[in-house]
C-alpha cells in the first residue's frame, strides 16, 4: 500500500482555504484532510458541510473528513452530497456505530472510526470487518501542533492485527497528530499509510519539500 500524505487544512490560512488546498495539491499532497469541529466533542470549532461543500469544486484530490462533533450521523447525508470520498466518526461520540457505518456506506462513502488516545483498539473488534479505515490519534483531538504521543505506535501495529484477524486486507490505518520528518518513519514502520499532517506542512517553508518528506 502506498504512502497517502493527506494535509489537515486545520493549519492552513483560513481566509484563503481554496488556494490553501490548490497549493498543496499542486505540490503533491494526496488527500485533503478536513477537520469538523463542533465546540462539543473537542474544545474548538471549525466548519461545518456548507464549507466542505464549498471547497469541493477547487480541486480534485479526494476528501477526507475527520468528525470530531456530536450526533456525527446528523452530518452523512450532507457530506455525501457535497462529494466527500472518507467519512471518518470518533468510537466516543457514536452510541449505535454500527448503524452510523452502514449509514456511511449506504450514501457511498468510505467509513473510517477514529479512536482517542486513551480509547483501546479492541473497541473495534465488533466491526472490523465492516471498516475501510482506522485513525488512530496521535494527539487529543481539537489543536493542531501538538507533540505526538508515542504509544499511539502500538495502537498501530494493534489496530493492523485487528484487521487481520478479521480478514479485512483491505483497510487502511491513518495516523493523525504530530506527524513531522522526526516521527513520520516511525508511524509508517508500526503500518500506517494514511498519513495527516496540518502544522508539517502549512507551516512549512517550503511545502513540497514538506511533503516529499512525507511521503
Ligand atoms: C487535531 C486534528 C488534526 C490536526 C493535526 O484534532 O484532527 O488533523 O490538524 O495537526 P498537526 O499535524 O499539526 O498535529
Ligand atoms: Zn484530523
Amino acid at each position: 500500500m502506498s504512502i497517502m500524505v493527506c494535509p489537515s487544512i486545520l493549519s492552513a490560512d483560513f481566509s484563503r482555504l481554496a488556494e490553501e488546498i490548490q497549493d498543496v495539491e499542486a505540490k503533491g499532497a494526496d488527500c485533503i484532510h478536513l477537520d469538523l469541529m463542533d465546540g462539543h466533542f473537542v474544545p474548538n470549532l471549525t466548519f461545518g458541510v456548507p464549507v466542505v461543500a464549498a471547497l469541493r469544486s477547487c480541486t480534485n484530490l479526494p476528501f477526507d473528513a475527520h468528525l470530531m462533533v456530536e450526533h456525527p450521523e446528523t452530518y452523512i447525508d450532507g457530506l455525501s452530497k457535497a462529494g466527500v470520498q472518507y467519512v471518518t466518526v470518533h468510537q466516543e461520540a457514536c452510541i449505535h456505530l454500527d448503524r452510523v457505518l452502514q449509514q456511511i456506506r449506504e450514501a457511498g462513502m468510505k467509513c473510517g472510526v477514529a479512536l482517542n488516545p486513551a480509547t483501546p483498539v479492541s473497541t473495534l473488534e465488533c466491526v472490523a470487518s465492516q471498516l475501510d479505515m482506522i485513525l488512530i490519534m496521535s494527539v487529543n483531538p481539537g489543536f493542531g501542533g501538538q507533540k505526538f504521543i508515542p504509544y499511539a505506535l502500538t495502537k498501530i501495529r494493534q489496530a493492523n492485527e485487528l484487521l487481520a484477524a478479521a480478514g479485512n486486507t483491505n483497510a487502511v490505518i491513518e495516523v493523525d497528530g504530530g506527524v513531522n520528518t522526526k516521527t513520520v518513519q516511525s508511524v509508517k514502520d508500526a503500518g500506517a499509510t494514511f498519513l495527516v499532517a496540518g502544522s508539517a506542512v502549512f507551516g512549512a517553508a517550503d511545502r513540497k519539500e514538506a511533503i516529499a518528506s512525507l511521503h
